[in-house]
């Protein structure tokens, strides 16, 4: 089964971003992570990445089309992109919302995700594994509807 891994801006940047909230990783390591998780769990995963939000609403477009089951962390602009929302509402495969850190146990604007709503379930806090408890989520998932 073929799933993406869809992730939002300044996650390319990975390597430069605060190490204590995301751990000391790179971009290069979440993708080669979440492939060999995905080869483990029998899954073709396919790792996208993008700062531009008309991208990723063209990612989730394809994918509500092709019924592509997602893991997704929208980074900023789970906070306040209804158009975001409104695509990952049109999904017709699970969508799993990612987050390395715990927005949470963050500052306030990050307690709130326009996406949550939507989303057939949120995995954040646990850095690297938190895609690995995705993919493993959606592997489970398999065939189902969102
Ligand atoms: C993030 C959390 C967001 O609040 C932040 O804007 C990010 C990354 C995470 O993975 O922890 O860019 O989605």
């Amino acid at each position: 089964m073929k799933v993406w891994v869809l992730n939002g801006p300044n996650l390319g940047r990975l390597d430069l971003r605060d190490h204590s909230i995301y751990g000391d990783i790179s971009f290069k390591d979440l993708t080669d992570f979440c492939i060999n998780t995905g080869r483990e769990l029998g899954l073709e995963v396919e790792v996208y990445q993008s700062d531009s939000e008309t991208q990723i609403i063209h990612w989730l477009h394809e994918a509500s089309d092709k019924k592509i089951p997602i893991a997704f962390n929208p980074a900023a602009f789970t906070h306040y992109s209804y158009a975001i929302r409104d695509a990952v509402a049109m999904l017709q495969a699970p969508v799993i919302e990612v987050h390395l850190s715990n927005p949470l146990s963050r500052e306030e604007f990050r307690h709130t995700s326009v996406v949550s709503g939507v989303a057939t379930g949120t995995i954040g806090g646990f850095g690297l594994m938190s895609y690995g408890l995705a993919l493993r989520a959606l592997a489970t998932l398999a065939g189902k509807g969102k």
